[in-house]
């Protein structure tokens, strides 16, 4: 890495956490992922979900046909956990280098997850052959149960689900992913510390960037709805430590999750923020902020391969200080009226870093 003043070369980043979804809105996100990230761990979230070889496979191919030409991206599929997913299947699977790793939404924890694991137990021994083969278990941590706060739901999943899952699965590789607290910050940091590469852990440019009161700063803001959702600054804080120390178990997932403008400003709005166009940007003015320009380097482009065993990226990307500007929103499939259109995170204000 090299840094004069107001430039910055890095290794190219990754993207260790993203959503794509499916048709015209896979071709209008894609090309924004794959223009600053060399690979991408893709979420399984689809209606119906990515949960066997062949529909991961004809998935990719799908991605790799919106990635704009001349540009070289390697998504990285996961396979979405069900109560009755094979444990055999899944590690040929990942073997087969079909499957990087498995994603675990609890049942109803968050979008597209009505297919979720309903009952851990049902995927004992899923987590086995998981467990043997070395296949990283990707997990979304939140409890679904509605009596639990929806911002205390990271820390008691943590509490009642991981704690447990880490004995009876001493060897089982996990990365809580997007974590929202510092209950998940030290959770990770722990662990880390008692068995490096084992438990990883991903940090979101928004919740590195926003607390819980700015969703309703001056009034709803929806486009900052998001699962895990935002929490207090203290927690915010907590990210900010772990992304900026550069510590290996932390690294760069964006959860970029679009949905149509539609979606998001409605009675009950969907979760997820798009933050794919300027990802790597708002990651480079994080760190910036916090004198820690340094640090990024590891953090989007060093530990995550490291933690998912995989060489770093040949090429470089270079990031320079420009003023703030704004990003229009992004329309999706053909023009016309009544148009779907994604508002891109941080595109009303711009950020003051650019990609070159
Ligand atoms: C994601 C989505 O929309 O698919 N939403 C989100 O708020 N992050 C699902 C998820 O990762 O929880
Ligand atoms: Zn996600």
């Amino acid at each position: 890495m090299s840094q004069i003043t107001d430039h910055l070369t890095l290794i190219r980043p990754d993207d260790w956490h993203v959503h794509f979804r499916d048709g015209p809105m896979l071709d209008a996100v894609v090309p924004h992922t794959a223009r600053q990230f060399g690979r991408a761990v893709v979420m399984p979230n689809l209606t119906p979900p990515v949960t066997h070889m062949a529909a991961a496979r004809a998935y990719r191919d799908r991605i790799l046909a919106a990635v704009p030409k001349g540009v070289i991206f390697d998504p990285l599929m996961t396979c979405y956990l069900t109560d009755d997913v094979n444990g055999d299947d899944l590690a040929a699977g990942f073997a087969q280098g079909v499957f990087a790793a498995a994603k675990l939404y609890p049942a109803n924890a968050t979008t597209n997850s009505a297919f979720g694991v309903r009952d851990l137990r049902n995927i004992h021994g899923a987590l086995e052959c998981m467990q043997a083969a070395g296949m990283p278990l990707l997990i979304h941590g939140e409890v679904t149960n509605p009596e639990v706060d929806i911002y205390d739901r990271e820390a008691v999943y943590i509490e009642t689900v991981l704690e447990p899952m880490v004995r009876d699965f001493p060897e089982l590789r996990i990365v809580l992913e997007h974590i929202t607290t510092r209950q998940g910050v030290d959770f990770v940091r722990d662990r880390h510390g008692a068995a490096p590469g084992r438990i990883g852990a991903t940090i979101t440019a928004h919740h590195l960037m926003i607390n819980r009161s700015d969703m309703f700063r001056g009034g709803i803001r929806p486009h900052l709805y998001c699962l895990p959702i935002a929490k207090r600054e203290a927690h915010r804080q907590a990210l900010r430590k772990a992304a900026i120390s550069g510590a290996g178990p932390f690294f760069l997932g964006t959860d970029s999750a679009p949905h149509g403008i539609a979606a998001k400003q409605s009675a009950c709005g969907c979760a997820g923020v798009f933050s794919a166009p300027l990802a790597i940007q708002a990651y480079a003015q994080v760190f910036h902020e916090e004198d820690a320009l340094h640090r990024l380097e590891e953090f989007a482009s060093r530990n995550g391969p490291a933690f998912y065993g995989l060489a770093e990226n040949t090429d470089t990307i270079t990031l320079k200080r420009c003023s703030p500007h704004k990003l229009e929103p992004i329309p999706v499939g053909n023009p016309g009226p009544g148009q779907e259109m994604i508002l891109p995170f941080l595109g009303e204000q711009g950020v003051s870093w650019c990609l070159e």
